[in-house]
């Protein structure tokens, strides 16, 4: 929805003025998302200033033009001092206004922008409007009284998930909460508001910070309670900890004080190592999109997607392509495995609609595109064919050469290995160029990350396709150059190995996993490893007992489903500390003539993640990942790497290159080349990037 004011007589400021009758339409011009920057904060307090003072209005709407109302403050201005006048200046002008002022919301308010239309004296929004307090998810905590009024204005319960975990609600929650006065057509707002801010002109209307909190009970200890059941979640974490005093505070002092106290700490955190992670990510996250070589390449058409493998990935994509609403023909020769397939979808979208995640017309619609063959023939009228088959080149090789006889000119053709070569894989086609990798993650309807694999002779807009698929179906793509395990894999490879060395040495699973678990991992690489199994990819006609893996299967410990495997399952399904896995480690250890001693907990941390980290700038180097933040999206949506940590690349420049050289040094392994020219250069990571093509 676009609104624009007649009049604009406000020379270039991002913040309009007009009349109509006896309204003042203040209205934030400021693309791309109506940033609460300082000329706008300026700009909202000159407006209500002239509007307050012309004896001809009798109330005030403030609007947003564009697309959303307001997504909040500049992130762009917190790597700079605050400046004056702050937000809370201005919605203290706005709330001691005799006029009233009222909100007329659409599209998104978000953080800065939620706090300023709780400021008014009303709230209208539109249907569809997205309403949030993500600072969290930025590191910080609301700056301007939001941890104060939202509590005054919802029930405190429902202003707890919103203020410590950043969790969004639509318009008919904010409805039901009373957080808005009106829910309106997007088309009837401004006429909606402006009768609203009429009708309130001739009331006496009380400021938020007026109302008692809304608590059904001990207000503190549903704070308490809500710490607790959210610990895990938020553990290690300073916002949603800063957050959870913030609302405290709104129990225990009062409401200037406590709105002092909130920018206070709000300051201090955007100064503070875990924001400054989150706003890279939210960035880094934002330029995987922007690939330097392919401005202006359009996508081939992508509505008809076709999978060949209805296993788990296969799956998992089929569902995430159906929930985006395109259609699918899934292709697999067993019946049985269809026919599971088939069902599982099904259940899934049952289950998606039963939680109000999705709309019951959706899902019949996601089940009425699915189609299914055991016939490569049937993909012939497919746009983008994903093959997520067994993980063996041959039978990978074999398909594209069927998919070459099969698919129709300028379709695009992808794999979803998740390490093999894709130039040998296009290579059993006569069109390499329409061949790329599209390596999802499992659960493929759920992980966010989806590696764009280019090979060498991919073309530019299958690449650009890539893309554009990935923002279809809600993933953060990353474009990865072709290697053994791409970016992510290649990266975890050099971790496996260190741990199973380490195991080898004397360490315990349970050691090690402790270590990347208190780094913020939700599981360790062992318990993962069990979880997977130990026998994918394992044989016993081939398995030669050279590693501890082998002899792990060869004692038919084949993970958590076999109720053992580097640990011991107990009937929960809890891993338990096992003395036969040791004995298999330490017969390892003999036969290798490695000697077992005790490793001190900062050896295995290095060695989990210094080799690891120097791996990345080796793909930086070689061109295969582009930008370190691009490696940093890979860890942190892929494989579980803590977000406030800003990921392995991010880790790496706030340790400092020397240190991370001399780190890999102190545990007897060389840097890599680039490290090495970067710190004797005093070059940053950000050199290392590349471009495509
Ligand atoms: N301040 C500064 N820039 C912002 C911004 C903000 N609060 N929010 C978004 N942007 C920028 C993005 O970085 C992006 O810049 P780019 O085009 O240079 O890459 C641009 O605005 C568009 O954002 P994008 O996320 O690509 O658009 P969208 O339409 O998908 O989503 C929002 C729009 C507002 C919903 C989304 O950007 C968002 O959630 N932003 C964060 C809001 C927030 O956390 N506010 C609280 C700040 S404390």
């Amino acid at each position: 929805m676009t609104h624009r004011p007649a009049a604009a007589p406000a020379m270039m400021s991002p913040v309009l003025y007009a009349c109509d009758g006896a309204v003042a339409i203040v209205s934030i011009d400021n693309p791309p998302v109506n940033a609460l920057s300082l000329p706008v904060r300026r700009g909202l307090r000159e407006a209500l200033g002239r509007a307050v003072a012309d004896p001809a209005v009798k109330a005030i709407l403030i609007v947003g033009t564009g697309r959303i109302f307001c997504g909040g403050a500049d992130i762009r201005e917190f790597d700079r001092a605050a400046a004056a006048p702050s937000l809370t200046d201005v919605l203290d002008a706005i709330e001691a206004s005799r006029k009233p002022v009222v909100a007329a919301v659409h599209g998104a308010a978000l953080g800065g922008g939620l706090e300023l239309a709780m400021a008014c004296h009303g709230r209208l929004c539109a249907t569809g409007t997205r309403l949030a307090l993500p600072e969290v998810t930025l590191g910080l905590i609301p700056g301007a009284g939001g941890t104060q009024r939202l509590p005054r204005l919802i029930p405190l319960r429902d202003a707890l998930p919103m203020i410590v975990m950043g969790k969004p609600i639509d318009a008919a929650q904010a409805d039901r909460l009373e957080l808005v006065d009106q829910v309106v057509a997007p088309d009837a707002l401004i006429d909606s508001a402006r009768d609203y801010a009429l009708g309130l002109a001739d009331r006496e209307v009380h400021p938020v910070r007026s109302r008692p909190v809304n608590a059904d009970g001990d207000a503190l200890a549903i704070i308490d309670g809500f710490a607790q059941e959210h610990r895990a979640r938020i553990l290690g974490q300073e916002a949603p900890a800063a957050a959870l005093d913030a609302l405290r505070n709104a129990i225990r002092i009062g409401f200037d004080e406590a709105v002092a106290n909130e920018r206070t700490v709000s300051l201090k955190l955007r100064t503070g190592p875990q924001s400054v992670a989150l706003r890279h990510l939210h960035f880094a996250e934002r330029e995987v999109f922007k690939l330097p070589g392919l401005d202006g390449v359009a996508a081939r058409r992508m509505e008809r997607v076709g999978i060949v493998g209805a296993g788990t990935m296969g799956t998992g994509i089929a569902l995430a392509m159906l929930s985006a609403g395109l259609s699918v023909m899934l292709v697999e020769q067993q019946p049985a495995v269809l026919c599971r397939a088939r069902d599982a979808i099904e259940a899934r979208l049952v289950r998606d609609v039963a939680k109000g995640s999705m709309a019951r017309a959706q899902a019949d619609t996601a089940l009425r595109q699915l189609e299914l063959s055991d016939a490569y023939q049937d993909l012939g009228e497919a746009d983008l064919i994903i093959e997520a088959a067994y993980e063996s080149m041959g039978v990978k090789q074999d398909i594209f050469a069927m998919l070459d006889q099969v698919a129709r000119t300028g379709a695009i053709l992808a794999s979803n290995t998740s390490y093999l070569d894709i130039d040998a894989i296009a290579a059993a086609t006569r069109r390499p160029q329409d061949v790329m990798g599209l390596h999802f993650f499992s659960p493929a309807n759920i992980m966010r990350l989806l590696e764009v694999v280019r090979g060498r002779e991919s073309a530019p807009d299958i690449i650009a396709s890539g893309l554009s698929l990935a923002r279809k179906i809600g993933k953060v793509p990353v474009v990865a150059g072709n290697c053994h395990g791409f970016i992510g894999n290649r990266m975890l490879a050099v971790r496996r190995i260190e741990a199973e060395a380490m195991l080898a040495e004397g360490a315990t699973p349970q050691a090690i996993d402790r270590i990347i678990e208190a780094f913020g991992f939700p599981m360790g690489p062992f318990r993962m490893a069990d979880l997977a199994g130990l026998d994918l990819g394992w044989s016993a006609t081939t398995s030669s007992g050279a590693t501890i893996r082998e002899r792990l299967n060869e004692a038919g410990r084949h993970g958590q489903k076999a109720g053992a495997g580097f640990y011991d399952y107990d009937i929960a399904g809890k891993a338990v500390p096992s003395l036969a896995a040791d004995a298999i480690v330490r017969r390892y250890a003999q036969d290798h003539g490695i000697a077992q001693r005790l490793i001190d907990s900062e050896e295995m941390h290095d060695r989990l993640f210094l080799p690891m980290i120097d791996e990345g700038i080796r793909i930086l180097a070689e061109g295969v990942a582009l930008r370190p933040g691009d490696i940093d999206v890979v860890w942190v949506n892929g494989y579980g790497w803590p977000r406030h940590t800003g990921g392995p690349m991010h880790f790496a420049r706030a340790m400092g290159l020397g240190n991370l050289a001399d780190g890999l040094r102190s545990i007897g392994v060389a840097p890599s080349p680039a490290l090495q020219k970067l710190v004797a250069s005093g070059a940053s990571l950000d050199t290392l990037a590349q471009s495509i093509g």
